[in-house]
């Protein structure tokens, strides 16, 4: 059962940029019945937006990371609160929890600098990321060198967390996922366009579209089939588009 259980949002409206959202301006209820969920939908049509306020409902830091680093670091400032916080009720089963982190794929870069600079003061810290730091490993080797050695149980709401793997780096991430969420302490909703990561078992998938949030399931998606039917005939698809 998800720590999480229901997000719900009231209509927007006001000055903020959320009432020009369709999938999101006339309001929501969702359920979260696993422990993993999924946000796909077009480029533009709320994903990141809807994160954002999830997170700061979470009360995490909305430049990426967990509310202790939102404390010490005091990276939280002006211009950076979501639109949409205010209009979002989370609830939660049995009880809120406050474990779990916030990252988005702009954000990490930061974020890694941030812990970098933790772990040159601490050598178990430093330690624990296979005692290196993580701006000495790339991109995809930090993110999941962070995953192996951090995230334990709590919620994690994380954006376009593909933007770092390698498709053989997706499926490892995958089963980071299952070796967290099937303990029972882990919950993961996570904003994505891999075709890949959606297949998860058992996940739920919520779809952003003009007229609201739908749930549908990752052979559904576009991202699927679309991405499907160009891999099996690259050549088809690139003749219309290039006319080569
Ligand atoms: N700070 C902002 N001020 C005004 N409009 C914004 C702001 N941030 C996002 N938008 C607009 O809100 C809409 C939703 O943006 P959002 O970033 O949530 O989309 P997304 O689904 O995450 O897209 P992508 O897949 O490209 O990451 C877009 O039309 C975007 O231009
Ligand atoms: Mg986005």
């Amino acid at each position: 059962m998800p720590f999480l259980s229901r997000i719900s949002l009231a209509p927007l409206s006001g000055a903020n940029y959320g009432h020009q959202i369709p999938s999101l301006n006339r309001g929501l209820q969702l359920e979260l019945k696993s422990n993993v969920t999924f946000f796909v939908g077009e480029n533009g049509s709320g994903k990141s937006t809807l994160l954002e306020g999830i997170a700061e409902q979470c009360g995490f830091n909305l430049r990426g990371g967990n509310r202790n680093h939102n404390m010490n670091t005091g990276w939280r400032f002006e211009g950076y609160e979501s639109e949409l916080a205010k209009y979002l009720q989370l609830s939660w089963t049995p009880r809120r929890i406050t474990e779990g982190f916030f990252m988005r794929a702009e954000s990490f870069f930061n974020f890694a600098s941030y812990i970098d600079e933790m772990a040159m003061n601490d050598s178990r810290l430093l330690r624990a990321y296979g005692g290196r730091l993580l701006h000495k490993q790339s991109h995809g080797e930090s993110f999941l060198s962070l995953f192996n050695n951090q995230f334990e149980s709590g919620i994690y709401i994380l954006d376009e967390p593909e933007a770092a793997l390698s498709p053989a780096r997706i499926m490892a991430f995958m089963s980071i996922i299952y070796e967290l969420e099937r303990s029972g302490r882990a919950q993961f909703l996570i904003a994505t366009h891999s075709p890949m990561l959606i297949c998860y078992p058992g996940a739920i998938v919520y779809c952003l579209e003009d007229d609201g949030v739908r749930e549908t399931s990752y052979d559904d998606t576009e991202h699927f089939s679309l991405t499907r039917a160009f891999l099996n005939n690259p050549g088809l698809y690139l003749h219309h588009l290039t006319d080569r």
